[in-house]
């Protein structure tokens, strides 16, 4: 009898956490995307309100035959700390790059390569490092050079010793979520929706290799799924027991 009633139970109660499940997963999903309303009465003093995302961009560099040799789509918000001409004082300035305003160069070597954003005043370089031994590329330098409305005069930002986006040649790199490059104290990068591959394209991108934020994205499903294995192998053994104890009774009887 006993392993009957189990037998019933183990399949509707394996259906219930799934949907208990997939109910967690779609409350804590549908709470992402109601952010990010900026309140304007608690600005700090000074400081502009920051804008929204901003909108995303698609660059390409080609080579000397005019074959495309790195491409990029991404997102990009300059985040600038200056001393301001007009408040004498230390000042933040978060800013989008435009993509239609955009202008964009760069240049293809064996193991670099450079992206060149160009928007009015800003100028911003990407330099991107192949280890041909290895076969892993990364961005290895950012630059910034801008001249804003607020600024006494032309500033320069640049880390040539960094290590963000790295990839495998002949693969493109993605991070969909927001990321923010640090590059100096008084720069940082948000960078959002980005896929960029700056050695061995061929014609478009290789397959991405996705940045550990955006493999975060699976930890629920893979917890969710873990435990829901555990509770299988629970009820399964559960049975197994109560099948062994019911054919122990039905020898001693
Ligand atoms: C590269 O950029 C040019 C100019 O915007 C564009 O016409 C072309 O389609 C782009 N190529 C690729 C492969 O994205
Ligand atoms: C330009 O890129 C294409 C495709 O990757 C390659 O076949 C060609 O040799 C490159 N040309 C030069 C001058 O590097
Ligand atoms: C800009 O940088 C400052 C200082 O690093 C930080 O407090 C602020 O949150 C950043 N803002 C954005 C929009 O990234
Ligand atoms: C660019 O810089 C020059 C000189 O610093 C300035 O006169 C001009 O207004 C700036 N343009 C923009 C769009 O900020
Ligand atoms: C390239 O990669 C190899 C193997 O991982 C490593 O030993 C070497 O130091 C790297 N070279 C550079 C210039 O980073
Ligand atoms: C450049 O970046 C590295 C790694 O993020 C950091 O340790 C270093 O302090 C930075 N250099 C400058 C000049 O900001």
């Amino acid at each position: 009898m006993i392993p009957v009633i189990r037998k019933q139970n183990m399949p509707s109660g394996t259906i219930f956490s799934l949907l208990l499940a997939l109910t967690i997963h779609q409350t804590l999903t549908a709470d992402v995307p109601p952010t990010v309303v900026a309140p304007e009465t608690s600005s700090p003093p000074a400081s502009p309100a920051t804008p929204g995302p901003p909108e995303r961009g698609s660059y390409n560099v080609t080579n000397a035959t005019d074959a495309v040799c790195l491409l990029a789509r991404m997102g990009l918000q300059l985040n600038i700390s200056f001393i301001s001409s007009s408040h004498g004082k230390t000042v933040q300035e978060v800013l989008n790059l435009h993509p239609n305003l955009v202008k964009f160069s760069g240049s293809c070597d064996p193991d670099s390569a450079t992206l060149i954003l160009t928007e009015d005043n800003i100028t911003l370089t990407f330099s991107f490092s192949l280890n041909s031994t290895s076969n892993k590329y990364h961005l290895s330098g950012l630059e910034l050079s801008a001249a804003l409305p607020d600024m006494a005069k032309r500033l320069v930002f640049r880390n040539t010793t960094l290590n963000y986006m790295v990839g495998t040649l002949g693969h493109s790199y993605m991070c969909q979520k927001e990321k923010t490059l640090s590059v100096t104290q008084d720069f940082s990068l948000n960078t959002f929706q980005l896929q960029v591959q700056p050695f061995g394209v061929n014609g478009d991108f290789g397959a991405a290799e996705e940045c550990d934020l955006d493999e975060d994205d699976m930890l629920i499903p893979i917890i969710v799924g873990a435990a829901l294995a555990v509770l299988v192998l629970i009820v399964i053994l559960a049975y197994l027991i109560g099948r062994k104890r019911s054919h122990a009774g039905y020898q001693t009887i």
